[in-house]
């Protein structure tokens, strides 16, 4: 998708647009400091004609103090509109931003699971960031450089009209060529600048790749090769920087040159005037004054102007995401769910993630209310997907999923979600407290409550040994507790929700034989008169399911009891062999 900057422009307007008054307030402010700066210069010009021209009389100094009276009024004045400028755009940009933070978080939270699955949670927050800060950039750019160049050109081509035309058509004129000049040299580097600062990221991307694996580069002895290897990527950047800074250099001689001789041609000019009585003394402190502030913002403009094109640029890669459609989304005005008995109706379901092979292939089942089922298969046979489909990660390509006879395409996402509980295949907790991350299934619920969930999922015991309890923080995606404990958290969580189904992914994968036990009675305790979906591997869970559903290559191969299945040999048979070994010997059986 290729997005316009007016469709930039539409996004940040829609969080610009209840602060407006302050950003037209700045304008207003900033056009009246560099009106004040066009005038000022002016007096000056009176204050020289009258030092040279006059005597040194009462009444003469009397007037030159005047002078220098009204100059104090106009610097006086410019010192109240810049502070005024200052606190309005601290009003107006602190507020857009966080309007704009808040609503771009939301934008995002929209999206769909598929779609968190195929981005990065790093480029996201980048571009999060990135959106806000082009937006003051460009902010910033506008109000500091580009309308204060624009006022101060217009003010000084009219003072210097009023003097003599030539004078002031020469310098704008020269002010064009070079501002042209600028804008067009800016764009055409901007290419350099992309490989630069792609370069810039292959380095840092680079360093972190290389500490993150510093077990691989020690147990490997690979140092050296390291080295090496960060000398090319190094390499490739010296070179794009090389580039991009001697063009950078190149424009900047180019076009100081070009001022160079603009000066001199005014300066000359001037005398000629001055030679034929047209100009004063006073005349050349305003050229001057003008020329020094003029020139001055546009060797300045060539960054701005690529400054403003990365910033579109940055603003763009936010928008192309938040234009798009969220591929998961409810219909207008649907209803919420209703689940009484928690029957569960999959008719001829087909998914795939890609066009290339079917995940889940026109699989049809019935699972009735309070049933308890248990799904193996061999890994990748599509058994997380289905439990996905169940709960609207993605839609189904063709068929119906029907709970309680509702067509879950058809219901609020909200209200279908808040029936089933979920545990996944691995769980991953918030950095928060231990209590923040159980309640998380009832924000409502209360200490005891807590306690109950995580005493039912024996994660009571190692929790109040942590140093703070419950109120202990457990890290960045729940990395300070191990993958049994996390799971039991999850479990918790799960016992708490209090939902009609219950959908456990491998939910006790990582736990001991012990904890898994332990847990069994809680998870019975859990399941009855709930519909129950368990994708299990362990013989103490699939035992004591109604039903076992043996799923291969997306479609439901075999099913009935443990005792039936066997009898009848097949996948269930060979996975069953593998596996229970283990357990055998573990005496739990
Ligand atoms: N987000 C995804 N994008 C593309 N392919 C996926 C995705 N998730 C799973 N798959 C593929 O779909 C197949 C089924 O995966 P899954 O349902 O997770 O199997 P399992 O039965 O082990 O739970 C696998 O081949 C897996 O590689
Ligand atoms: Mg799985």
């Amino acid at each position: 998708m290729s997005i316009s900057f007016r469709t930039v422009l539409k996004w940040f307007w829609r969080y610009a647009k209840p602060y407006q008054w302050a950003f037209y307030a700045c304008m207003l402010s900033t056009t009246a400091i560099y009106v004040l700066a066009t005038i000022a210069p002016l007096f000056y010009k009176r204050l020289l004609d009258g030092i040279a021209t006059s005597d040194r009389s009462t009444e003469a100094v009397a007037a030159m103090l005047v002078t220098v009276g009204m100059i104090g009024l106009v610097i006086g004045s410019r010192w109240i509109f810049y502070r005024i400028t200052g606190y309005l755009i601290v009003f107006f940009e602190s507020r857009v931003l966080n309007a704009m933070d808040e609503g771009m978080f939301r934008q995002l939270m929209y999206h769909s699971y598929a779609f968190f699955a195929n981005n990065f949670a790093g480029t996201l927050t980048r571009r999060v960031k990135r959106f806000s800060d082009a937006f003051e950039r460009l902010t910033d750019s506008f109000l500091f450089n580009i309308l204060p160049l624009a006022i101060t050109t217009i003010g000084a081509v009219v003072v210097l009209f009023m003097r003599d035309w030539r004078l002031s058509a020469g310098f704008f004129a020269s002010v064009m060529v070079i501002l042209v000049g600028n804008i067009a040299f800016a764009r055409w580097r901007l290419k350099f600048d992309v490989a630069r600062s792609e370069k810039d990221s292959a380095v840092s991307g680079s360093l972190t790749d290389a500490f993150a694996n510093i077990v691989n580069v020690k147990a490997f002895a690979r140092q050296r090769f390291e080295e090496d290897r960060f000398h090319v990527i190094r390499g490739e950047l010296l070179f794009a920087q090389k580039k991009s800074w001697n063009l950078y250099e190149t424009s900047a001689a180019v076009q100081a040159f070009v001022m160079l001789l603009v000066e001199i041609g005014i300066v000359f000019t001037a005398v000629k005037l001055w030679q034929r009585g047209i100009l004063t003394v006073g005349d050349f402190v305003l050229i001057q004054a003008y020329l020094i502030s003029v020139f001055d913002q546009l060797r300045g403009i060539g960054n701005i102007m690529r400054r403003i094109f990365e910033s579109v640029a940055d603003a763009k890669e936010l928008v192309e995401i938040v234009e798009q459609m969220p591929d998961v989304r409810d219909i207008p005005r649907a209803k919420s769910i209703v689940v009484k008995k928690g029957t569960i109706d999959f008719q001829e379901v087909t998914f795939n993630y890609h066009k290339t092979r079917k995940t889940i292939d026109r699989l049809s089942l019935r699972i009735a209310s309070g049933e308890r089922v248990a799904f193996i298969g061999p890994s990748g046979a599509g058994k997380s997907t289905f439990v996905k489909l169940l709960l609207r990660f993605y839609d189904a390509d063709s068929g119906h999923i029907l709970i309680d006879g509702q067509d879950i395409r058809r219901v609020t996402q909200e209200s279908l979600r808040a029936q089933i509980a979920f545990v996944s295949q691995d769980p991953i907790l918030f950095h928060r407290t231990i209590r923040e991350n159980i309640q998380y299934a009832r924000l409502d619920a209360t200490q005891e409550e807590v306690e109950h969930a995580a005493k039912l999922a024996h994660c009571h015991e190692f929790i109040v040994n942590l140093p703070e309890g419950y109120d202990t923080y457990v890290g960045e995606r729940g990395i300070k507790l191990s993958g049994g404990e996390r799971q039991r958290v999850a479990i918790a969580r799960a016992i708490l929700k209090d939902a009609p189904i219950l959908v456990l992914d491998e939910a006790t994968s990582s736990l001991d034989s012990e904890s898994e036990f332990l847990i069994q009675d809680a998870l019975q305790v859990l399941m009855k008169g709930r519909t129950t979906i368990a994708i299990a591997h362990r013989l103490s869970t699939i035992m004591a399911m109604d039903r076992i559903l043996v799923l291969d290559g997306g479609k439901i191969v075999d099913q009935g009891t443990h005792d039936e299945l066997l009898k009848r040999g097949g996948l269930y048979q060979k996975l069953w062999n593998i596996q229970a070994g283990g357990f055998l010997t573990e005496g739990e059986v």
